[in-house]
């Protein structure tokens, strides 16, 4: 396959070209670096342009021979996009219309989406199926979802094939330790832990200790990011014309953020002080994802399903890149 990766320089995205690559596609990467670092992507083809950019696009799809986008380039911040909803229905909901016209008028008719358990908002029950209800509880799992109804619209109508993978929390980085997470600002547990070990940071909070659970602190399914990748290279081979295929990609086990602050004390031999907040607002006490289907479907099989191991990988990828990509 010849692929474009949206926001390829950004965290997934480089672990998603990685895998891509070594499963012998060419790849090219389309990221404006608001966020991304071209040194991500090492020495593949990068397009510095944005998604937005209907002209650049067109030439990148063009001059690349493009036959399959798989589409991570979007605005993250769960928190930010209460306060500024524009800023994610332009990026994330407006820009990916865009994209989707273009692909039609250059005759592209396969993309592989970045959604969200964010889609899911509140979950009635756990572990959450596909089928579950739909309802965001931010402006940026509605920009994510927004999508989701736009791909089955184009489906439809166009005979366009799509998969949506609905990621649960990713973390960890490549077992090589050359790429991993630089998000700047940082808003995910995992490294903001390893940033208190790394004396980075003077703690962690923890926003909540009497929700209903083992140890009071919210539940979340941690993904391995190489395990993630994988899944988008089985996706990019499952695309299929006219049709939207829906996938969960979680390791369907819970752990809390005390589990998480616990292990990553183990892992680093540090000491991280941690201190009770009080809880946030719209955080869904536990969010554990079913990926039968993705098994049953798709045929994957995560290889790095311990906690232990995705915090192991985490920590390799600071210890040697103190400051991120900018180290
Ligand atoms: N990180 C997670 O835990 C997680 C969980 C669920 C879903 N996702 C989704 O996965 C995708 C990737 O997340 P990430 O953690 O790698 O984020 P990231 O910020 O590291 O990567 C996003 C990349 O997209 C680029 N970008 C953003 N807007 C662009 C635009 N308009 N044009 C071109 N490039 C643009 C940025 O420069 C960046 O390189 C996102 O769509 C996100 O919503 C992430």
């Amino acid at each position: 396959m010849n692929v474009l990766l949206t926001g390829g320089a950004g965290y997934i995205g480089s672990h998603v070209l990685r895998a891509l690559t070594g499963a012998g596609h060419t790849c090219t990467v389309y990221d404006s670096l608001v966020k991304g670092h071209a040194q991500a992507v090492h020495d593949a083809d990068l397009v510095v342009a944005d998604v937005a950019d209907a002209a650049a696009l067109a030439n990148a799809l063009r001059e690349y021979r493009i036959d399959t986008v798989v589409h991570f380039a979007a605005f993250i911040e769960a928190g930010e996009s209460v306060q500024q909803p524009e800023k994610y229905f332009r990026n994330n909901t407006a820009a990916a219309l865009t994209l989707l016209e273009t692909m039609r008028g250059c005759g592209v008719g396969r993309l592989v989406f970045s959604s969200t358990a964010a889609v899911y908002g509140t979950p009635d029950r756990v572990p959450i199926e596909e089928t579950d209800r739909l309802a965001p509880i931010n402006p940026y799992g509605s920009s994510k979802l927004c999508v989701e109804y736009m791909l089955r619209a184009y489906a439809e109508a166009y005979g366009m094939g799509f998969v949506s993978l609905r990621y649960f929390n990713v973390a960890g980085a490549h077992p090589n330790a050359d790429i991993g997470e630089d998000h700047h600002p940082e808003t995910h547990l995992v490294p903001l832990v390893l940033a208190a070990a790394m004396g980075k940071r003077t703690g962690v909070k923890i926003f909540g200790d009497d929700y209903d659970g083992p140890d009071g602190t919210c539940i979340r399914d941690y993904i391995h990011v190489c395990d993630l990748a994988d899944a988008h290279v089985l996706a990019a081979h499952g695309v299929r014309p006219g049709e939207v295929r829906v996938f969960n990609l979680g390791n369907g086990e819970g752990f809390s953020v005390r589990e998480v602050i616990e292990t990553c004390r183990e892992v680093t031999g540090r000491d991280i002080p941690a201190e009770i907040a009080p809880r946030r607002a719209g955080d869904p006490p536990r969010l554990v994802a079913s990926s039968r289907k993705a098994m049953d479907e798709l045929g994957w099989r995560p290889r790095f399903p311990k906690l232990r191991t995705i915090i192991t990988d985490a920590w390799n990828w600071h210890r040697e890149h103190p400051e991120g990509y900018g180290s």
